[in-house]
């Protein structure tokens, strides 16, 4: 018998308790910033050398980060049903805990992407990006990440996962920006939809969801072994 298809919908709040702070969590700021002066295209035209520093500084905090329980729940889940994780998270803690699809919507911030060509990635190991540092093409290096207002090119992918959705689990996501929260009315084929957050967000307060009021390391674990349990191969 197919493997039913798992898709997992994540935001911030499953990197919250691995350290790494939300977006809307601290009165709209971003570690002390207003994102509009640090992830627009606007500041970078304005001053890119704030926001290749403050860029810097959030890959330094995720470098420094490790993957949680609710990240190692999901591997768990892997072994046992064919599993899609879309998150917007520019982290590599899905990957670094051992899941093996992932669809990064808003980008990756181990990457940069070259300002003349925006399909030329390089991986920066453990490198920063300072001004200067310019692509194969001589083109300045900026992170590779989606900035408020800038086109999501991932979506179209995400949305074709999302359809195939037997299941899908929203964890640790406000829903608050677009295309992002367009991928749960996408996944309308899904027999069954769980929310792990804290504060369930309005839009999936919905009959007939399930809502789980926890947070991503102690719902997720949880969800996942009565998933698995329940399943066939269990
Ligand atoms: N476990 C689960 N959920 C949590 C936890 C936790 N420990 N801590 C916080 N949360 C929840 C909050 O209740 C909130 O609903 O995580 C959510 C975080 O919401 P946001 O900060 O808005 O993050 P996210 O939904 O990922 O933001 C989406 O917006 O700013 C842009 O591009 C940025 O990718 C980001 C996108």
């Amino acid at each position: 018998m197919k493997s039913p298809h798992i898709v997992v919908l994540s935001g911030a709040g499953i990197s919250a308790e691995s350290g790494l702070d939300t977006f809307r969590g601290a009165g709209g700021l971003w570690e002390g910033y207003n994102v509009y002066d640090v992830a627009t295209p606007e500041a970078w035209d304005e001053n890119p050398e704030l926001v290749l520093r403050f860029y810097n500084m959030r890959r330094r905090d995720v470098r420094a980060a490790r993957p949680n329980a609710a990240h190692a729940a999901l591997v768990d889940l892997e072994r046992h049903f064919e599993v899609t994780i879309i998150t917007q998270n520019i982290d590599d803690l899905h990957e670094r805990a051992g899941s093996s699809k992932v669809i990064h919507l808003h980008g990756e911030i181990l990457k940069a992407r070259s300002t003349i060509r925006t399909d030329l990635l390089v991986d920066l190991g453990d490198r920063d990006i300072e001004m200067g540092d310019l692509c194969p093409r001589g083109g300045q290096l900026r992170p590779h990440v989606v900035w408020f207002g800038e086109l999501v090119p991932e979506v179209y992918r995400a949305a074709k996962v999302a359809e195939t959705a037997d299941i899908l689990i929203v964890v640790g996501t406000s829903l608050a920006v677009y295309p992002a929260a367009g991928l749960v009315p996408a996944a309308s084929k899904a027999s069954a939809v769980y929310v792990v957050n804290p504060e369930i967000p309005e839009s999936v307060n919905r009959p007939g969801y399930h809502l789980i009021r926890k947070t991503a390391c102690s719902g997720l674990p949880e969800l996942v072994r009565e998933l698995i349990d329940g399943s066939p191969s269990a």
